[in-house]
């Protein structure tokens, strides 16, 4: 049985998810950066980084919610970048921040769904995700129809929430994640089950060596785990 945020409704985890960003979509970004105390920021950085000496020119941001990580690829000039999302009210916040910026020829936000993308096969240069994969209804259907679009010699970089091991991290990570952040996110976003669905996700989710197998299962090759802040969120490589 998969986590869901409202675990007494009988509807599927993917509508679920989107109906939750949805609700939460007007205070998402001030509460990621919040409850991360910005650290999620340098996060994305990070893993943006790491995709310089490849020179994307066109990217594909899986689960670009209100645009954070789409934004961030902007570093590697690349022709385009194309988001998508399932949640219409994080996509209307993301366009928003894009047409302040200014980018709307660069970046383009779509509804769509990461398990069936309207894109052709090996389509994309780069494929990101940035605290997206987690939320997924069918893990490895997303991330086989991720690698699918993606060309061959492209590389493929996911961000994800992972759970710390070493004493006293995972200690003071757990009560954090069970007592702080579920009450500041449900005073804040005014959802009921959203900030408790958070740490429960991370918890259920296949991190490290896990989500590894299941990252070549979906196809993709040399992979590798780049765990960050003590193992708070690793970033995953995958290659075509
Ligand atoms: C935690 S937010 C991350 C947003 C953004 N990438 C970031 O780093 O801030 C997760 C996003 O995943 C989206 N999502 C969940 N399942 C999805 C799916 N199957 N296809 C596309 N987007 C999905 C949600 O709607 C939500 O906007």
């Amino acid at each position: 049985m998969s986590v869901v945020p409202y675990k007494d409704r009988e509807n599927s985890k993917r509508e679920q998810v989107a109906e939750m960003f949805d609700n939460i979509s007007p205070k998402y970004d001030f509460l990621n950066h919040l409850l991360s105390g910005g650290i999620d920021i340098y996060w994305r950085k990070k893993a943006i980084k790491l995709l310089k000496k490849a020179k994307p020119r066109n990217i594909l941001d899986i689960a670009t919610g209100t645009g954070d990580f789409a934004i961030e690829a902007l570093a590697l000039n690349p022709e385009k970048i194309i988001g998508v999302d399932i949640s219409e009210g994080m996509l209307a916040v993301g366009r928003q921040k894009i047409q302040k910026l200014g980018k709307q020829d660069i970046i383009e936000l779509r509804q769509g769904d990461s398990e069936s993308l309207p894109f052709a096969d090996n389509y994309f240069d780069a494929i990101i995700v940035s605290f997206g994969v987690r939320n997924f209804e069918n893990l490895l259907a997303g991330l086989t129809d991720m690698q699918r679009v993606m060309r061959p010699g492209g590389t493929c970089v996911v961000v994800e929430f992972s759970k710390p091991k070493a004493f006293p991290f995972k200690q003071v990570y757990n009560f954090y994640f069970k007592y702080i952040l579920p009450t500041v996110g449900k005073i804040v976003s005014k959802d009921r089950s959203a900030y408790t669905y958070l740490p429960e996700s991370v918890q259920a989710f296949p991190d490290g060596n896990d989500f590894l197998t299941i990252f070549e299962k979906a196809g993709f090759t040399n992979t590798k785990c780049i765990p960050l802040t003590f193992g708070i969120c690793s970033i995953y490589l995958g290659h075509k």
